[in-house]
């Protein structure tokens, strides 16, 4: 079978961390979660994969995806007939793990990165596929068209790559098509995107973040009726995340938290309602 490449020194090639996480993730003893899929990426994708081996920032994005999925499977709880999206989906294997049977799902990302994906997931009644980037308006009616009953968005770990006004009508564009969805995404710190050269992960790729929050409260600030329903770091992952996770984790983080680094500190993952 012939190998698929990711072309380095663009956003897309941000995708391939998480992804290594988690594949990594799955080959330890007391993994925090298991994605056989990504196993199987990893094993297709022509990349050097080894320059990530060892990073901390491949359990700080598996982290993160423990706590998005489980604001997903929440949401499905209380929406079992509702409509998941993820913005900037990579190689993201969500569905894989949460899907209830029911729900409707849409993945959406940059042209190359949605072809890539195509090879690996292919539309299904209840999932489709975007190729848009999110800063382009006309994703949303691709999105209503496909979707029904509530709306939860996940952007994980792709806003902070975008500026700030993009960021913002993102944000308004979601308000106004989907009133009463949900909004997962991650914040960065000034102090973040000031010092990301000297980050483990990222100072190994070209891409940069480039919108800066200084507090996430400011997000229900966005549109009147807004409400932040939670806003968490690494180190104060709510109970049931936490709880989840194996002891070995449970005693990093306790350590982590000691440490207080502003570079875990001061990077929050955050679940917006929208009014
Ligand atoms: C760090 S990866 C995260 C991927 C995925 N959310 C996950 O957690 O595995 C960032 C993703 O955002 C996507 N992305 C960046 N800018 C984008 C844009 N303007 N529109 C859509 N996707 C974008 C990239 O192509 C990449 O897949």
């Amino acid at each position: 079978m012939s190998r698929h490449t990711v072309r380095p020194g663009t956003v897309q090639e941000t995708l391939l961390i998480p992804l290594y996480g988690r594949a990594v993730e799955t080959r330890k003893d007391q993994p925090a979660l298991r994605d056989p899929r990504a196993e199987e990426l990893v094993a297709a994708i022509d990349y050097d994969f080894a320059r990530f081996d060892g990073l901390p920032s491949l359990l700080g994005s598996v982290l993160r995806t423990c706590l998005f999925d489980h604001w997903a499977r929440t949401f499905l709880e209380e929406h079992p007939d509702g409509t998941v999206v993820e913005l900037g989906a990579g190689l993201n294997t969500r569905f894989e793990r949460v899907d209830n049977g029911r729900a409707r799902w849409v993945d959406l990302d940059l042209p190359d990165v949605a072809a890539l994906r195509r090879e690996f997931f292919p539309d299904t009644d209840r999932r489709h596929l975007v190729a848009a980037s999110v800063t382009d308006r006309t994703w949303a009616g691709a999105v209503a068209d496909f979707g029904q009953g509530a709306y939860l968005f996940c952007a994980e770990a792709v806003l902070p790559y975008l500026d700030e006004h993009e960021v913002r009508a993102v944000h308004d564009l979601i308000a106004e098509r989907f009133p009463g969805s949900r909004l997962a995404l991650d914040t960065a710190s000034p102090h973040v995107v000031a010092t990301q050269d000297t980050h483990d992960a990222l100072s190994k790729v070209t891409a940069r973040m480039r919108w800066a929050c200084p507090d996430p409260r400011q997000l229900a600030d966005w549109t009147a009726g807004a409400e932040l329903l939670a806003s968490h770091t690494l180190t104060t992952l709510p109970g049931p995340v936490h709880d989840a996770l194996p002891a070995p984790y449970r005693a990093t983080i306790r350590e982590l938290a000691q440490q207080r680094l502003p570079g875990v500190e001061e990077y929050s993952l955050n679940l917006l309602q929208l009014p």
